[in-house]
């Protein structure tokens, strides 16, 4: 198993991408400590791993918080002994707009949520990680040049994330930690049923895709587990494309 004795946690564990990334996670051997502000999602997602033999454990945490974060790390430490991956996949309560229309509020409410989230779970993290000597920080985005129209301050937060990744890659290289950001154009299968003009996003999406699909959610659980694990130890301050081509690099 690639992740055998690795102690994650998993911020907005209980949404699509975090209970998926929990779930590969755990079916590669890591302990998962999930993390968010809802304990009924956490729970579902914890449950269903331990049905399966993994081990789960979740916390309410508002991972914008300084002091929940810290004392959630700290808690994760000394009860697990390490940890080992951080990942925040927390969502950002974003408003999509067009920025013509879109109040200041609503736009720089996605950039400082995830700069400030970001900022203090890798802080907490590789803290512990640095005394360890090793660890991996991931992120779970998308920046570049590609954009759309209309999303408001989503897509800004998304290259803050890449500038905030390459700053932490460069301080944390030293003391062997590994900072990667994936990047999907989108998992269509995160979109609830019910989404207004779902299937217009989906076709959007897989329009631009160069392999005619794009990434499930086990897509994107595999690749983490993969870039968490030690057969990824040559790769720090990168992005991994899981986008089917749709993002060309
Ligand atoms: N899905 C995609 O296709 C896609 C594509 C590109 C980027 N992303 C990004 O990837 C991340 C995960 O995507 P997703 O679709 O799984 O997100 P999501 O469903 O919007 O959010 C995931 C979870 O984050 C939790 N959360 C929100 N604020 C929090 C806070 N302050 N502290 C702790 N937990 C918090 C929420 O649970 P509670 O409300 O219970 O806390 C929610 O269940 C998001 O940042 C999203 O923007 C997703």
């Amino acid at each position: 198993m690639l992740l055998e004795n690795k102690v994650a946690v998993i911020y907005g564990a209980g949404g699509p991408i975090g209970g998926a990334v929990a779930r590969a996670f755990t079916r590669e051997g890591a302990r998962v400590y999930l993390a968010g502000r809802t304990k009924a999602k956490l729970d579902k997602v914890a449950g269903e791993i331990r049905s399966n033999g993994g081990a789960a454990e979740t916390a309410v945490v508002d991972a914008t918080d300084e002091q929940a974060v810290d004392a959630f790390v700290d808690a994760v430490v000394e009860q697990a002994g390490s940890i080992d991956i951080s990942f925040n996949l927390i969502g950002y309560g974003d408003v999509q707009e067009p920025l013509t229309e879109i109040s200041v509020e609503d736009f720089v409410q996605p950039i400082t949520t995830a700069m400030q989230s970001h900022f203090l779970t890798t802080r907490a993290a590789a803290r512990h990680m640095i005394r360890q000597g090793s660890g991996v920080i991931l992120a779970f985005g998308g920046g570049g040049p590609q954009t759309l129209p209309g999303l408001g301050g989503f897509k800004v937060a998304l290259d803050a994330i890449e500038g905030h990744r390459r700053q932490w890659a460069c301080e944390l290289g030293v003391h062997g930690i590994r900072v990667i950001t994936m990047k999907t154009a989108g998992v269509t299968e995160s979109i609830p049923d019910n989404f207004p003009g779902r299937d217009d996003i989906v076709n959007s999406i897989l329009k631009e895709s160069l392999l005619g699909r794009t990434a499930t959610l086990a897509d994107v659980g595999n690749v983490a587990a993969f870039v968490a694990s030690d057969l990824a130890r040559t790769m720090t301050a990168t992005e991994v494309n899981i986008s089917c081509g749709a993002l060309m690099d």
